[in-house]
């Protein structure tokens, strides 16, 4: 399965921030906000991730996270000048997703789950269709909402509906067999210009292919789009890892529990922060691991 993470955007609702770091750079908690939605897809499995950014932006994802190879990954990098709704990116990484299904995730995509690792394994094996995930949310003309008939299957999405059928939001996080390639090519842009993602999901939900999964109260599902809940993120983070003594979306200990990079190797990467506590983690991790 290929991953395909999307950071475009101008980040307006957070300038002027935004106006010279990219939205999904900023921290949240103790690290970039894009560790969060790079995490989801390693836990998953997926090493092959394309990351969309602005041209303007590249450069700063380049820098921070290189090609990947230090955490035993495999980054490839994709521009787009304007922003041209989220199923255009399945467009601009069609040569990347090539004959395999994908794991398409929004840039600010802060999900965190015990069960997440089992949940992602169950998922993206044998593939067929589209999985999508529901999540409660206390302000659904927002987003897009499911729909569902009185068995739980998915009926349609309405993307943020002025009167919604329910509270159940789809997450940033879409897993797509290899058919959303051309379902993406054949979409018409919406009223607003933009390639909907919610337009593909439909198709799958009219051919029976969809299938919700609902992520209920144990997992958090953090919202980073204003100054108010971009500190609220933060601070549930930091509240979480400063209580149990332990890191949500840290790369270097992901990779290292995927077996992505040995102790040693982690290890090392924690060495060159070991000024900073992130760094300290690493090791101690690393150590826990068996580095010497
Ligand atoms: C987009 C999607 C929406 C989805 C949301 C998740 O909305 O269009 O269906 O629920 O992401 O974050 P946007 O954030 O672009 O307004």
């Amino acid at each position: 399965m290929k991953g395909v993470i999307l950071a475009g955007g101008a980040g307006a609702p957070l300038h002027p921030v935004t106006l010279a770091v990219p939205r999904q750079l900023l921290p949240v908690g103790d690290k970039p906000m894009i560790y969060y939605p790079l995490s989801v897809l390693m836990l998953a499995g997926v090493r092959d991730i394309l990351v969309i950014t602005t041209p303007a932006d590249a450069p700063r994802f380049r820098h921070l996270l290189g090609d990947g190879a230090r955490l035993g990954i495999h980054l490839r990098y994709a521009e787009q000048p304007e922003p041209r709704g989220i199923a255009h990116a399945l467009v601009l990484g069609a040569r990347h997703i090539a004959t395999d299904p994908v794991a398409l995730i929004l840039g600010d995509t802060v999900l965190h789950g015990h069960t997440l690792h089992a949940l992602l394994r169950e998922h993206t094996r044998d593939l067929t269709g589209c999985v999508l995930f529901g999540h409660p949310v206390s302000d659904p003309q927002r987003y897009g909402i499911a729909e569902t008939d009185a068995r739980g299957r998915l009926v349609a999405i309405h993307e943020k509906p002025a009167r919604p059928p329910g509270n159940r939001a789809i997450t940033g996080l879409y897993l797509y067999d290899n058919q959303v390639v051309e379902i993406a090519r054949e979409l018409r842009p919406s009223d607003r210009g933009e390639l909907e993602i919610t337009d593909v999901n439909n198709v799958y939900v009219g051919r029976g292919e969809a299938t919700l999964v609902d992520l209920g109260r144990g997992f958090a599902w953090l919202d980073t789009g204003s100054p108010d809940t971009l500190l609220q993120a933060s601070q549930y983070i930091q509240t979480l890892q400063q209580r149990q003594g332990v890191r949500v979306a840290c790369l270097e200990e992901v990779a290292l529990r995927m077996g992505f990079i040995d102790a040693d190797a982690c290890h090392a990467l924690g060495r060159e922060m070991a000024t900073s506590a992130y760094g300290q983690y690493v090791m101690a991790t690393a150590r826990e691991f068996g580095a010497a």
